[in-house]
């Protein structure tokens, strides 16, 4: 480590949690005209997490908080702030982390929702560590969760055997350090948002609509849009490319995981695949695919990770973190 000592973010814990029903593609394949060979092929996913009727966002959330609560050492009490990213809230309103909120018990602190679609974490994490450096906050929960499932047209092949339901947390504290979030960059471009949106909303048809997505179109975006912002967050953060120990990525799709990697002459065993089990969870993939790296041993303290996300609006980010 050779930057300098300021108040920074640092990760304290991370947490997890999947629905109990896990779904493969050919259990799929007996309701949906879809085959096994077509979506690995196509995506590297073999299963997704769909929610039962009593998991909702906010259980799911709730369930991957406590868990990151545990492992960090912190109580309920010690946390100001959280910033849950979702697409698929309880409801309209309030917040769905104003639910998981009183569920854990911190009811009094700061506790707001952030939309930015499968980029939703990477922008919580942002306002989160912003907040934290800024002295206006001390320990944080970030959270992305989602029930996708709910929102899908399961007549629509090409967009419902893709996506997966789940919540992933981390927990943020501010400390003098080296270590922690040392840059993040966010962008965002709405000239694209026919191509990946939900047909409803509480302000127009008064419905929640489906997801509708030109998928073709949004790959060959993902790929450029996501390793010129992780090239961007590294300049920002002034570490190189070949000190990365991981990349952390939004688990889409496993051929943009590859094709970003090989843009960026990246190892491909540094890359971070929850893909295959998870498919596409949304603003929980990078969450979840961090916990799951640091659950198993593979990340470990002192490590430099990059996260990264591309998604519905079109949003797109990366953060640069050391753990
Ligand atoms: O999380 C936000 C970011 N989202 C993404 O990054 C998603 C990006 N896009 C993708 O991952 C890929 O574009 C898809 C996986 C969605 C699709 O892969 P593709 O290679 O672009 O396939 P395609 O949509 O061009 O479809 C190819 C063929 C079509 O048949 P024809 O027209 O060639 O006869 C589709 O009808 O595959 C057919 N097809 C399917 N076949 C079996 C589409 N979906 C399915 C399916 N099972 N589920």
């Amino acid at each position: 480590m050779s930057g300098a000592t300021a108040r920074r973010a640092v990760i304290k814990g991370t947490g997890s949690a999947l629905p109990r029903t896990k779904v493969s593609n050919a259990e799929l394949a007996e309701k949906v005209d879809t085959t096994d060979a077509w979506i690995v092929e196509r995506t590297g996913i073999k299963f997704r997490h769909i929610a039962e009727d009593d998991e909702t966002t906010s259980s799911l959330a709730t369930a991957a908080a406590r868990q990151a609560l545990d492992i960090s050492g912190l109580s309920a009490d010690d946390i100001d702030l959280i910033v849950l990213a979702t697409a698929t809230p309880d409801q309209t309103f309030p917040a769905t982390a104003t639910i998981v909120q009183h569920e854990l018990g911190c009811n009094g602190c700061v506790a707001f929702d952030v939309a930015a679609v499968c980029s939703g974490f990477l922008y919580a994490l942002s306002v989160a560590e912003s907040m934290i450096r800024a002295g206006s906050a001390q320990n944080a929960i970030v959270i992305g969760a989602e029930t996708f499932s709910r929102i899908l047209d399961w007549e629509d092949r090409a967009t419902c055997v893709l996506f997966g339901d789940g919540a992933g947390a981390i927990i943020l504290s501010g400390e003098e350090t080296e270590k922690g979030v040392l840059s993040t960059r966010l962008h965002a471009d709405g000239e694209h948002n026919q191509l990946l949106y939900v047909d409803g909303g509480a302000g127009t048809t008064g419905t929640v609509g489906k997801l509708r997505m030109k998928g073709r179109e949004v790959f060959r975006h993902a790929v450029v849009n996501l390793s010129s912002v992780l090239t961007e967050a590294l300049d920002a953060a002034g570490e190189q490319m070949d000190d990365v120990d991981w990349v952390v990525p939004h688990q889409a799709n496993a051929r943009i995981l590859d094709a970003t990697a090989k843009k960026l002459n990246l190892a491909p065993e540094k890359v971070i695949k929850t893909v295959d089990q998870h498919a596409n969870t949304s603003a929980a993939s990078v969450p979840l695919a961090l916990d799951a790296a640091v659950r198993d041993g593979r990340i470990k303290p002192d490590d430099l990770l990059v996260l990264e996300a591309m998604g519905g609006g079109f949003t797109w980010g990366a953060s640069v973190i050391r753990y």
